[in-house]
């Protein structure tokens, strides 16, 4: 329920973004890494991307879900066109599999944040 109302808010987002035709086209059909994808910042990208993508595109989530604290769920919602794959960026295995899919486009999110808010 809360990820279909954050892919909502993402989508409408995107919508009134009003991009360029040559922006959308750019993102059309391409294979997106996204490390740390599961994270605040990485899973709205994920949601945002994957609709620039399309059916034909792909976009990877490697994350080691560290951040994830006690029972608190995890923030990427299952869409058609991304995999995740749970795996940490310092580990050669987990980059392997992640760079056999061949992105096209890398953002780099992962992040180990030591800022605690009160
Ligand atoms: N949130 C903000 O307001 C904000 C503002 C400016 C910049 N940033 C920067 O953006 C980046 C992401 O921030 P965020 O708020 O999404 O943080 P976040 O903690 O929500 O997300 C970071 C993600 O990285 C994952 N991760 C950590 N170490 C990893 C590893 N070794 N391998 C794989 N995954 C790993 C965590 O599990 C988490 O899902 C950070 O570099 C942060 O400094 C954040």
């Amino acid at each position: 329920m809360k990820n279909k109302f954050r892919e909502k808010i993402c989508f409408e987002y995107l919508k009134n973004c009003n991009f360029d035709k040559k922006l959308e086209n750019f993102y059309k059909k391409k294979t997106i890494l996204i490390t740390g994808g599961a994270g605040a910042i990485g899973s709205n990208l994920a949601i945002s991307l994957s609709k620039l993508v399309g059916k034909r595109g792909r976009i990877i989530v490697l994350d080691n879900l560290s951040a994830i604290r006690d029972e608190e769920p995890w923030n990427l919602p299952s869409l058609e066109n991304m995999i995740f794959v749970k795996g940490d960026i310092r580990n050669d295995e987990d980059l392997k599999r992640v760079f056999k899919e061949r992105p096209e486009i890398i953002f780099h999110l992962a992040a180990f944040l030591q800022i605690k808010i009160q």
